[in-house]
């Protein structure tokens, strides 16, 4: 089954919307959780509280080398909770997901830009890869497509590795992508929102309420 995440530490949305979808847990990187203004440490038990005991929660590295990547995803994979580390698909990174995979550490590579790239963070052991699909179509990429490579690459290649697309700005990119058969997906609040929030629907529902 299909994992849903939402890319947020807003603890108040993540309640919201794990009562109307089947959330799987929370995805986030040091850019949500420093616009958060909530550490790590204080967030994860409410969060926890919030979605059950099977919840999974993806936090990222920060450490600048292979080994101190290794100690801080051993720190964060001690936490009493199901963690998966994100380790950016940088040379040094994929350095780190072959150590930290040799330890059974579950690890997402992040950042990732295109399918070749993803590819060797999955040859690498990585358990997801996560492809930014808006800021690659910012770049004037094809998101979409390099998620479609990456999918054919894990499939002909037979490799046990789930693509977990992140960064959407709209619907469509978010629907293109499961169209495609991915394991999971990450949605930040807007798009969660939008994705059941067609303006059609409220009018439809007053009216049958009028009616
Ligand atoms: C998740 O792994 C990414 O950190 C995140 O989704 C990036 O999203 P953004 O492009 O909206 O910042």
């Amino acid at each position: 089954m299909l994992e849903l995440y939402l890319d947020t530490a807003d603890v108040e949305q993540v309640a919201r919307f794990n009562e109307c979808l089947p959330v799987k847990g929370v995805t986030t990187n040091p850019s949500i959780l420093a616009n958060s203004g909530i550490g790590l440490n204080q967030v994860l038990p409410v969060l926890a509280k919030i979605l059950g005991s099977d919840a999974r929660f993806h936090v990222q590295v920060v450490s600048q080398t292979v080994e101190n990547m290794v100690k801080e995803a051993r720190q964060i994979a001690a936490l009493p909770y199901d963690m998966v580390i994100k380790v950016p698909a940088t040379e040094l990174g994929l350095a780190a997901i072959k150590l930290m995979k040799a330890e059974a550490i579950p690890v997402l590579a992040t950042a990732v830009y295109s399918a070749h790239q993803g590819f060797l963070a999955a040859l690498c052991g990585a358990d997801y890869l996560a492809p930014y699909v808006n800021r690659i179509d910012a770049m004037g990429g094809d998101g979409v497509g390099v998620v479609a490579d990456l999918q054919l690459l894990l499939d002909r290649h037979r490799l046990a590795c789930k693509i977990l697309p992140a960064s959407f700005k709209n619907t469509q990119q978010a629907l293109d992508v499961l169209k495609l058969g991915v394991g999971a997906i990450t949605l930040p609040v807007d798009v969660a929102e939008q994705m059941f929030g067609h303006p059609a629907v409220q009018p439809a529902v007053d009216q049958f309420t009028r009616d």
